[in-house]
């Protein structure tokens, strides 16, 4: 079966099938493209029961999704386990979430009950970050590995409200992003996003996936968002490696947004509570604020205030703003000289 470029074959294009059936076939410039391993087979149809709902509308310009990934990282939606996405996605007071996220989360605000200061504090940040870049570095193509689920503001919402031409490419590793990755995909007719599953641990998937590639134009400045989520990268997985590769791959004028959770201001308190979520499978990993800013702002030139909490990051409110041992993320943006 052909689907606007792509060749779907094998177990998962049913959903697929459906839409086109149901008169929904993506516009030309679509592309659609599924590996079909079996073991990915519920990301897929998870991915389709949220494309073929009865508002379901292609538009041109909007959807590019790859899965790159090995089937051993595409392991479908373990709604048994906790996931990064919907712990943090509970944490922001999203809906996107199980038992299993909700009682790590919950397990954790016993240790931290303000642990839900953070997350909002970072996410507001992301947002500041993304104004910035659009409005005040005039950057237009975003990449944005560790998307999250879809919430309000989102890298494409935030850029393209200041230049509707701008391009996104969102990268997950979460089948459930996956699963809603419609949602960031609802690009200004001016602008483009596409959305990768992939893992941030092979920087080459995502960079040589042909979506990324075929979005963003490499010869051009280029935000590398890396917005909570290199903790989620423990020293093992050589981090520094990472955004090295990441960035090597950008022309001179680019930046890196990120973000990260330290243990800095209340570590007795925190260890406990990331203790937990380390047994529960996640990887995870707190720095301090000398650690982060080696491991993502090595080489490139710190946009003033340079790293600091991310509430401190250009705050647009002279508000009162919480404490450092409730906030427990750095957050900075660096140039690419
Ligand atoms: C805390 S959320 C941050 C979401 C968003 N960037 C924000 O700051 O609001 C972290 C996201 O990173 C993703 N993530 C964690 N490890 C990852 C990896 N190795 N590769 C890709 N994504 C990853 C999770 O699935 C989750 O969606």
């Amino acid at each position: 079966m052909s689907v606007g470029a792509a060749t779907m074959s094998g177990g998962p294009e049913d959903g697929i099938a459906a839409l086109a059936d149901a008169g929904t076939a993506p516009a030309p410039q679509t592309i659609v493209s599924a590996v079909t391993h079996a073991a990915k087979w519920d990301a897929t149809r998870a991915m389709s029961a949220s494309l073929t709902g009865p508002q379901a509308r292609w538009q041109p310009n909007f959807v590019i999704i790859r899965f790159v990934t090995s089937e051993s990282q595409v392991p479908g939606i373990d709604t048994t386990r906790p996931h990064p996405a919907r712990v943090y996605d509970y944490l922001i007071g999203g809906k996107n979430h199980f038992a299993a996220d909700r009682a790590v989360a919950d397990r954790g605000l016993e240790f931290f009950p303000q642990g839900r200061t953070g997350p909002r504090e970072n996410r507001a940040f992301l947002g500041r970050a993304v104004r910035y870049l659009a409005a005040e570095a005039g950057i237009r193509q975003f990449l944005d590995v560790g998307t999250g689920l879809p919430a309000t503001g989102s890298v494409h919402e935030i850029a393209q409200a200041v230049a509707p031409e701008t391009k996104v490419v969102y990268v997950d590793n979460d089948p459930l992003v996956l699963a809603h990755a419609r949602a960031l995909l609802t690009s200004s007719p001016e602008g483009r996003t596409a959305y990768i599953h992939a893992d941030l641990r092979d920087p080459m998937a995502i960079l040589s996936d042909p979506s990324t590639r075929d979005v963003l134009d490499f010869s051009q400045p280029i935000a590398l968002m890396l917005v909570a989520v290199l903790h989620f990268i423990t020293d093992d997985d050589k981090p520094a490696e990472i955004v090295r590769t990441l960035l090597g791959a950008l022309p001179s004028g680019s930046y890196l947004a990120a973000s990260h959770v330290t243990a800095e201001h209340n570590r007795d308190q925190l260890e406990e509570s990331l203790r937990n979520y380390q047994r529960s499978g996640v990887p995870f990993q707190a720095r301090d604020s000398d650690e982060f800013a080696r491991l993502a702002f090595d080489g490139l030139h710190l946009v003033p205030p340079g790293v600091t909490l991310v509430s401190e990051w250009r705050p647009e409110s002279a508000s009162p703003r919480p404490l450092p041992s409730e906030v427990i993320a750095y957050g900075g943006i660096g140039r690419k000289p």
